[in-house]
């Protein structure tokens, strides 16, 4: 039952950054669960990669905003494995840029606030008898948070911020029993999460960058992963990970 030296769950694991992060963590020493909402066919896929390279993998489907849907999602990690050392939330909901002044509160501004802040309190307290003094969190915030903010995103950085808080609250109040935490806050990465923007600004964004480019997922997979595999003392740490976007 606990031949692994990691059992990790990473919420929005089926495309994107958590996808990448799933291969980079990949070993035959880890279990890995892929979290996904919508896109089973996707996740299933990497699991299936990720069981070909010798890895223990399983997708898992859960709303990470229903309380219900992830208090089954860590019943089925417990009677699996027994514990939970990572968890990476990861999910956000599709980014619908919108001018501040028409965003509506319940259309706009609650479905990522419920995905990004409402999925981490319902993973944290349905993972609790799961969570042991090694365990990590990683949450997945934004380098638009502490950096320029983009136009149209109120909706996106309002959850982000609010994620923010919860998140130091919970570490604050979790890290008696061992349990550490870290952040990590991306530039603009090439993910589905951008489509919105259109290919053309994309490009302009991508030029306007000191590196003349956008993130690669798997750039910030492994500044994740770095997160994961390091010291107890990066507890609390913001990793920015945006290429220099201020140089
Ligand atoms: N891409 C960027 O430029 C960028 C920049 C800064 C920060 N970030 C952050 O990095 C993280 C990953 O972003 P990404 O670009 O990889 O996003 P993405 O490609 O849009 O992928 C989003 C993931 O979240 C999942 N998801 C959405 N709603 C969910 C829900 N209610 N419950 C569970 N899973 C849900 C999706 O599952 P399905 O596939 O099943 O729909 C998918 O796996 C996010 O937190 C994002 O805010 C991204």
């Amino acid at each position: 039952m606990n031949q692994f030296t990691d059992v990790c769950l990473i919420t929005g694991g089926s495309r994107g950054i958590g996808a990448a992060l799933a291969r980079h963590l990949a070993s035959s020493q880890r279990a890995i669960w892929v979290n996904f909402v919508s896109r089973e066919a996707e996740a299933g896929q990497l699991c299936a990669d990720l069981l070909s390279q010798g890895c223990w993998a399983r997708e898992v489907r859960a709303n990470v905003a229903d309380r219900d849907a992830v208090r089954q999602m860590m019943t089925s990690i417990q009677a699996e494995h027994g514990r939970l050392d990572i968890l990476v939330h990861n999910a956000a909901a599709a980014l619908a840029p919108k001018p501040f002044l028409k965003l509506d509160w319940s259309r706009d501004v609650m479905p990522p606030l419920e995905v990004a802040c409402r999925g981490l309190l319902n993973c944290l307290q349905e993972a609790e008898p799961l969570l042991g003094a090694r365990t990590r969190v990683v949450v997945l915030l934004t380098d638009a948070l502490f950096h320029r903010p983009p136009v149209q995103m109120g909706a996106y950085l309002a959850a982000k911020g609010a994620l923010w808080g919860i998140a130091r609250a919970a570490a604050k109040e979790m890290q008696r029993r061992g349990v550490t935490f870290a952040f990590v806050s991306p530039g603009m990465t090439k993910t589905e999460l951008l489509g919105a923007y259109g290919d053309r600004a994309l490009e302009l964004f991508a030029q306007d960058h000191p590196l003349g480019r956008l993130a690669e997922p798997e750039e910030i997979a492994a500044a994740i992963g770095a997160l994961i595999e390091g010291p107890e003392y990066l507890h609390g740490a913001n990793l920015l990970v945006n290429g220099g976007i201020d140089y």
